[in-house]
């Protein structure tokens, strides 16, 4: 079979660090196209730089990477260095990256990607606020047709929120673009809290990662020994929640995940709630389903994934 082809949307972030690294490690499954860089957990030159340090740590100078939208379409931006350090990929230390930032933007790396190549053949994967995907939607409304899938971490219904009592940071930070995605009418698959508070770097897997030994091995561990802290603190849990690595997980190894097929809409308009997902999960409405919202994860099976593809890198 064909690699499957898809862009990275992302603020990394260790996480998403993580989750670049585990497409990286896939190339007979994934065809990464790109990765294109939003503001989110740290301003967007940050996030432009960090994404290119984790191509060059995984040795992928190559692959090409864009800055998008340095802001949410409609609020100030929200960041969350208390959670990822000032530099948003704090932890190891990595040399700052020689290889360049393309000059295109990318908002118009999406759309001309998805427009170059044959209908249902692109998967974007965004990791951080949707900005980017909600203003690449709505200057080529063509392409959400075209589109295979969007598979997504962000949002919550069990475990509710985390940057607020009722939301999830991703969402949070940009819910007028949250919004348009979800109501696009593209193929969904969304990897809530509820599925990623589950993927929890123990301190076996973590001694998993360093014992592979390698480079990406041991800026992986010290990643996420750097991001625990704040975990275990705020939530006594046992380590640092993988989020954004299910999503790449999921197209490597679907079978891990389970959920439900639901309406989600997002809120918009309460301060209060502003950037709650609210799901249907009970099926309480007749609001027609628009995404997979997934509860459910193999952690261990996730782990053991995770930790066999890095040690290819
Ligand atoms: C999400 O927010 C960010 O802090 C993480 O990278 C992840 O994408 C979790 O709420
Ligand atoms: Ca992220």
């Amino acid at each position: 079979m064909q690699p499957r082809k898809i862009i990275i949307d992302t603020d990394p972030g260790q996480d998403d660090a993580v989750a670049i690294l585990l497409a990286l490690a896939s190339p007979d499954e994934i065809d990464l196209l790109g990765i294109t860089c939003v503001a989110g957990n740290v301003p967007l030159a940050l996030t432009a730089r960090n994404a290119r340090m984790i191509c060059e740590l995984a040795g992928r100078p190559d692959i090409a990477v864009f800055a998008g939208c340095d802001r949410p379409l409609g609020r100030a931006l929200v960041t969350a260095e208390h959670v990822h350090g000032k530099t948003g990929l704090d932890g190891p230390t990595l040399p700052e990256p020689q290889m360049p930032l393309q000059p295109q933007h990318a908002v118009d790396f999406i759309i001309d990607t998805v427009r170059a190549n044959p209908p249902g053949t692109i998967t974007l994967c965004p990791l951080g606020p949707l900005t980017n995907i909600a203003t690449a939607l709505a200057r080529a409304p063509d392409i959400a047709a075209r589109l295979q899938e969007i598979v997504l971490m962000g949002g919550a219904y069990f475990e509710v929120g985390n940057i607020t009592p009722a939301a999830e940071f991703n969402i949070y930070v940009d819910p007028q673009a949250a919004k348009a995605v979800f109501a696009a009418g593209v193929p969904l698959v969304v990897m809530p809290l509820d599925v990623t508070h589950k993927a929890l770097v123990t301190a076996e897997r973590n001694a998993a990662f360093r014992n592979l030994g390698t480079p990406v091995g041991i800026a992986v561990a010290q990643m996420t020994e750097f991001f625990e802290r704040y975990d275990r603190e705020k939530y006594g849990s046992l380590g640092a929640p993988l989020h954004d690595p299910c999503v790449t997980a999921y197209l490597l190894a679907p079978h891990l995940f389970s959920g439900r097929h639901v309406n989600v809409e997002i809120e918009t308009m309460s301060e209060l709630t502003m950037g709650m997902t609210v799901a249907d999960w009970w099926r309480v409405t007749d609001r027609p389903a628009n995404a997979m919202f997934m509860g459910q994860i193999d952690a261990q099976g996730f782990f053991d994934l995770l930790t066999q593809r890095l040690a290819r890198l």
